[in-house]
């Protein structure tokens, strides 16, 4: 059997480029003790590759300039020599941008038999979906009647922060960078307010229109001028969930921070940034309500699927730069 695997062939300066790419293919190798051979179904394409192609320290290792790029796949043991997985299980984990991994099977995880189609535990059955309620219920401690702004909230975090605010009973606000997105949002998604800050005249009037009363809980996603006019919009004790700055993630230099932050005292607003991998029990808490959402329709979800790991760097390069509408999936097999 024949591996074609996704390598870092160089690191970008500023954009992501097909250059930073290189394509191999290789032999498939046999597990050894304790490990597991997973046929890779699904991979996550996610803002954060941005990051780890980058030569500094960070909560996460970056990628090496020759390896196997990483990423949360979901696959098929194809073998096992590893005790509590066997052939034909399935299971997600952080493996290769590749067709077959081998892994040790302490840090793969088993899927439950369920209705939901496998994809989605990379997208409101993983990752994503759990980012989206550890940012809301624990950092930022959203309460009914309050007001949320959501930023890339047709995305995959977004998209499930915007529902599960209206589930807690808040009024949702976002914005979104189509026309089509923001249908999406203000329909499907059920925000009561989205806009299109591509083709907003006034960021800053956008947000007062879209939220009169003001802002109480801002889940950050976009950062640069999206944050600074919500920042001018954030009531008294307001909370802020930093949740990612796509913004900034292929700027050469780090631009400066938003303005205003003064009215951060003023207000007494909290900002708190996050990783979700720092909170596995509220984790596993939202995979067990989400799984019974989905089943009822209250969680609704989309998904753009790229097919074959060739595609998977014009996936994340389409992704930073908004191509994607929900969770950005790579179809491998
Ligand atoms: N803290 C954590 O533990 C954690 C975990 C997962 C994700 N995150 C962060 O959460 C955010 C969303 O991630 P995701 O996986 O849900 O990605 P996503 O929203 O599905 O995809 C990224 C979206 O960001 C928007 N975007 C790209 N460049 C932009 C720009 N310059 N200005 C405004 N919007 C831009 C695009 O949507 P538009 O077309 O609407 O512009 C794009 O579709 C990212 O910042 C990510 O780093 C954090």
């Amino acid at each position: 059997m024949k591996n074609k695997q996704v390598c870092l062939a160089s690191r970008p300066s500023g954009w992501v480029t097909q250059e930073n790419f290189s394509l191999r293919e290789t032999d498939v190798g046999e597990p050894g003790s304790g490990e597991v051979l997973v046929r890779n179904l699904y991979m996550s394409v996610d803002p954060y590759m941005r990051g780890r192609m980058n030569d500094v320290k960070s909560y996460i290792p970056p990628f090496q300039v020759g390896e196997v790029l990483q990423a949360g796949v979901v696959g098929e043991v194809v073998s096992s020599r590893f005790d509590g997985l066997s052939e034909g299980d399935h299971v997600t984990g952080m493996l290769g941008w590749e067709n077959y991994s081998i892994a040790d099977g302490r840090l793969l995880r088993k899927i439950p038999g369920s209705e939901a189609p496998l994809s989605w535990h990379l997208g409101i059955l993983g990752m994503p979906g759990m980012t989206a309620y550890v940012g809301l219920t624990k950092i930022a401690a959203a309460k009914k009647g309050e007001q949320l702004f959501v930023s890339a909230a047709s995305g995959a975090v977004g998209s499930v922060v915007g529902q599960l605010g209206k589930i807690l009973g808040c009024r949702v606000a976002g914005s979104a960078g189509s026309d089509e997105k923001v249908a999406l949002l203000t329909g499907e998604f059920g925000y009561d307010a989205a806009f299109n800050y591509k083709t907003s005249e006034s960021l800053l009037q956008s947000v007062k229109e879209a939220c009169p009363k003001g802002v109480d809980v801002l889940f950050e996603n976009v950062g640069g001028e999206q944050m600074e006019a919500v920042l001018w919009c954030m009531r008294d004790f307001g909370r802020i969930a930093l949740c990612g700055m796509i913004a900034d993630y292929n700027a050469a230099e780090p631009p400066p921070g938003p303005r205003g932050m003064m009215l951060m005292v003023g207000r007494r607003i909290t900002m708190r940034g996050f990783i979700v991998t720092d909170h596995p029990e509220t984790c596993e808490e939202y995979v067990r309500k989400a799984a019974r959402w989905v089943a009822e329709g209250k969680l609704k979800y989309r998904e753009t699927i790229a097919e074959g790991v060739e595609n998977a760097p014009q996936a994340l390069i389409d992704l930073l730069k908004g191509g994607n509408t929900g969770k950005q999936i790579v179809q491998l097999a």
